[in-house]
């Protein structure tokens, strides 16, 4: 039995003391044991959430809080050593003018993004500056290096810690209509600076239930279940276990509904390890302290298929009856001939390429707690897509989308994973049939071994170009292994081909992939979809080809970039907006001079060290692929003259409510500090689709800017002004001014409309993309970003360890928004595909904990130079483009490239662990096969 327990169950509840000790300067008595985690009596008995809980066992520091001044991490201090000692939370910093002054600092600097690690963060670095209040990098570096951020990068935490008294550099309150360009601080940053965000864990309802879910210990098992009446009985404060048996409605759900395949329970067979049998729910003591291995489960274990070439031999099972040779999907692109060309050109260059399971790591483990509210059931927790969730949980229930109410919670980083249903099918069945709240918070080890990873990709390839480097054409073949169900597998399997070209003019191309079922955690979304994974094999290819015809890297990219009438491989003339070139052009300098570095670097360097320069492109289609994917926006007047704006877009730490608030205010031409947001919520906000596919600045964006758009013309045509007029908000009017000439609109004595606005506007926006045909012919996407990094590195080529120096990122983003929060895209998108080169491979059934599975920490971030071009798109809002996933894609490429520049060495399989690049090493001084 997989132990899933929360960790708090080891501590006995019998023994029970009267504890006292000092919170945030106040006297505190706590009763309970001893053994207890401080982290749980903070969050628990004295209701102080802003302690955040990662991980239960010292691995991710969310959970560091002072103890006489020192930083230690609370889930691993028992509450018997807090008796008389002095506490201090995040609730607490703000009491000392040095905490306080660096919330503020974070505030300014962007240094918080979903906020998850930010109070653990604080709390580190305020530790630090007490005892030493001008630190250098290094020492800032090292007093965070136990707590992990899976999103900023660190170098905005860095820069904020550095910077304590930091006032300036951020817009607090631009003008009407000029909110768009500022570095606006977050809309919501205060909430995650004070640690009061409400994440998915931090809400218990009065009277909830706990819950716990009974799953697979084998990677594939078929199973029994029996004899639960007499384990309710001998299990008091157990109220009920549902299983497969108790699903009102369908028991399957999956995110593309024509995929949907998976089920809240398993029915007689589970097909991974972690895969959910059963729901155990009771008081929350009594479901704390049950033993999971005491459920009347028989396993059967049965031989599971983990690699693709198994899934794949003639004679393999099948994963699912209904696809044959358990291949879930086939994705296809094909232009021109790519066998002629190939035959015809100068060079001819082909690779191998393979990447590994990777896994999300937010810092938040999925939580939340669903309740029946009449016939409706409501659930609060954190997700990426609401409405989709609704969909999914009334087939489940057996009831109407209506009756089914989305709350999402401030979501602690999701990167993809967040977009599937985790714990919500699970609250939604207990509390529809128990009609009482039922909550449950996933341990990190239950978020691992359940929720879905980045797709493993073994990939095959040929490039040709000719002898003065014009690329001719491009064979790619690639398999992702995308486990036990369909998750987002047909949307890798579609993306990728269409995106593994490169940002580059390739005449003869031909990609074809497939999503090939295994007994493995299914593999869904994972910032680029794919495109990462691919970028890896396709950018390293191309270096071979700019070596093979002697030409400079960057150059060779530069040559053949995509400009705004060169068709793509999918036929598709942008027209406009296509900013890979000037990307690549601003790495020039950057690249001369790091190659100079370099060279004079390893011509002195007598030891094992050795270093190199990389360079990288990518480019990503905004929004779902041939696919529609609308968004809508209210915006309403009230009669205060405050703005009401609903906009559903799920903020993930990315910016959305900030970003989409901006465009808004400066289409309606308010000023920012008008406006009360209304987030997520499907009861109360329309659909704003997915916070994914970087498309929330595009696409959300854009419906604000209409609706904006719309509400000043509504307004005007009140006015019985015209277009050219200004429109200025008050308190309880709105004042039109027109040649010279001010008139007052009171808003007070206007009648509400159904909404209960004195105006709304409404407007939907969905990005003009046409069906791809039977050879991936077509527009796949209205608007794609782009973006080009350069990496420098150094190479112990005695340990195989690599040092990143230098990230310098390009990326053409249409219009910044908000450049602060763009930064902070790029430098976390930069930090995890550091980490997919270097360090991050998921093991099924090995590892499932935040101490063996590595991700960067603040260590292992260099510095970043963020180059932000802007190349309009016609079509974006203000002309913008998405950021998020883009910011990923070049990062591990890049470093990959300097590492076969710094030893000649090209790996086939990434991460580039330091025994693999040893072994690389070593076989290419042999002479023998290398990676
Ligand atoms: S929750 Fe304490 S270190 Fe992760
Ligand atoms: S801001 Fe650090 S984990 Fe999200």
């Amino acid at each position: 039995m997989i132990e899933l327990a929360r960790m708090e169950t080891v501590a006995t509840r019998e023994e029970q003391a009267t504890l006292a000790f000092s919170v945030n300067g106040r006297p505190v008595t706590y009763r309970g044991s001893p053994l207890q985690r401080l982290s749980h009596v903070l969050r628990d008995d004295l209701g102080l959430i802003g302690t955040k809980v990662g991980c239960d066992a010292g691995d991710c520091g969310a959970c560091t809080v002072l103890l006489n001044g020192e930083p230690v991490c609370a889930c691993l201090v028992a509450a018997g050593q807090a008796q008389g000692q002095q506490i201090t939370t995040v609730e607490g910093l703000s009491q000392d003018s040095t905490g306080a002054r660096l919330q503020q600092s974070f505030l300014v600097h962007g240094a918080a993004q979903c906020g998850a690690c930010t109070p653990g963060m604080l709390v580190a670095a305020t530790a630090l500056l007490l005892r030493n209040p001008s630190p250098n990098e290094t020492e800032v570096m090292d007093a965070i290096g136990g707590v992990l951020c899976r999103c900023t990068g660190y170098r905005k935490i860095i820069a904020a810690i550095l910077d304590p008294g930091a006032a300036s550099g951020a817009d607090q309150a631009p003008e009407a209509g000029a909110a768009v360009g500022r570095r606006l601080v977050r809309l919501d940053g205060k909430r995650k600076i004070e640690g009061t965000e409400i994440f998915g864990a931090d809400e218990t309802p009065a009277g909830a239930l706990a819950l716990r879910v009974v799953r697979c210990p084998h990677h594939r098992a078929r199973f029994r279940i029996a004899g639960l009446p007499e384990f309710c009985a001998q299990h008091p404060g157990i109220h009920a276990v549902f299983t497969a048996k108790d699903i009102p409605g369908r028991n399957c759900y999956g995110v593309i509904p024509r995929f949907a395949d998976q089920p809240v329970f398993a029915e007689n067979e589970a097909r991974f390890r972690g895969e959910a049998v059963a729901a155990v729910v009771g008081d929350v003591d009594a479901v704390s302290a049950w033993d999971p291995a005491d459920f009347p489960v028989s396993w059967d274990e049965l031989p599971p298929l983990m690699e693709i070439d198994a899934a794949l031999l003639p004679d393999a099972n099948r994963v699912h009856a209904n696809r044959p040779d358990n291949v879930l999907v086939r994705g296809r692109v094909v232009c021109g001939d790519v066998e002629k060309a190939l035959r015809e050109a100068d060079v001819v260059v082909s690779g191998e390429y393979e990447t590994g399971f990777v896994e999300h790591a937010y810092i938040e483990p999925e939580a939340g707690f669903a309740r029946r509210v009449g016939d409706q059931i409501e659930i609060q927790a954190c997700t990426q897509s609401p409405y989709m969730d609704r969909s999914d949980i009334a087939a489940i229930l057996g009831i109407v989308p209506e009756l089914v109410r989305i709350i999402p919670t401030a979501v602690g980083g999701g990167f993809g994973s967040k977009l599937d249903l985790s714990v919500q099918p699970f609250l939604a069945i207990a509390a529809w049939h128990l009609n009482q709240p039922v909550r449950m918070v996933y341990s990190r080890v239950e978020s691992i071994v359940s929720t879905t990873k980045r797709h493993p990709a073994r990939m095959k390839l040929r490039a040709g170009c000719t002898r003065d480097g014009k690329l001719l054409a491009l064979d790619f073949a690639a398999d992702f292994n995308t486990g036990a169900y369909s998750s987002w597998g047909p949307t890798v399997a579609a993306r990728v081909p269409v995106h593994a070209s490169g940002p580059y003019r390739v005449p003869h191309y031909r990609a074809l992939t497939r999503a090939v079922h295994t007994h493995i955690v299914p593999a869904g979304a994972f910032r680029g979809f794919g495109v990462p994974q691919a970028a890896i094999a396709q950018e390293q290819l191309y270096d071979d080809l700019a070596n093979a015809v002697g030409m400079d890297r960057l150059e060779f990219r530069i040559l053949n970039a995509l400009d705004d009438d060169t068709p793509t491989v999918t036929g598709q003339v942008l027209g406009e907006g296509v900013g890979i070139r000037a990307c690549l052009e601003a790495l020039r300098p950057h690249w001369k001079a790091a190659r100079q570095r370099v060279a004079q670097f390893n011509s002195t360097a007598a030891g094992p060290l050795r270093r190199g320069v990389g360079v990288a492109g990518m480019w990503y289609g905004c929004g779902n692929t041939s696919l529609p994917n609308p968004s809508t926006v209210r915006v309403g007047l009230k009669q205060d003259g405050r703005i009401a704006l609903h906009q559903g877009a799920v903020d993930i730490g990315q910016g959305s409510n900030t970003i989409v608030t901006q465009i808004c205010a400066d289409a309606l031409g308010a000023p920012i500090e008008r406006f009360d947001l209304i987030s997520g919520d499907t009861a109360v906000t329309p659909d704003c689709g997915k916070t994914s596919a970087s498309r929330q600045t595009f696409v959300t964006g854009k419906a604000a800017h209409m609706a904006g758009t719309q509400l000043r013309s509504k307004i005007l045509e009140l006015a019985h002004a015209c277009s050219c007029a200004k429109i200025e908000f008050a308190d309880g009017k709105v004042i039109v001014e027109e040649k010279g000439k001010a008139r007052n609109l009171p808003l007070s004595t206007l009648p509400l409309d159904e909404y209960g606005y004195v105006i709304t506007s409404e407007a939907t926006f969905d990005p003009p993309t046409s069906p791809l045909d039977e050879n991936g012919q077509g527009v796949p996407y209205a608007v794609y970003g782009f973006g080009a990094h350069m990496a420098e590195i150094e190479v112990d080529t005695e340990l195989g360890t690599i040092r990143v120096l230098k990230v310098t990122a390009a990326h053409d983003v249409g219009r910044a928004i908000n450049p602060t929060l763009i930064e902070g895209q790029i430098e976390g998108g930069v930090a995890q595909g550091l980490g997919m080169a270097l360090m991050e491979e998921f093991f099924p059934g090995k590892g499932e904990n935040l101490h063996d599975y590595l991700i960067p920490s603040a260590g292992d971030i260099p510095p970043i130079e963020s180059i932000l071009i802007e190349d309009p798109s016609s079509i974006g809002p203000f002309g913008a483009k998405g950021i998020g996933e883009q910011a990923v894609i070049p990062t591990a490429p890049a470093i990959l490239n300097a590492l076969h520049d710094a030893t000649g060495i090209r790996l086939r399989k990434t991460p580039a662990t330091p025994d693999r690049v040893r072994a690389a090493i070593l076989a290419a001084c042999d002479g023998g096969p290398r990676g």
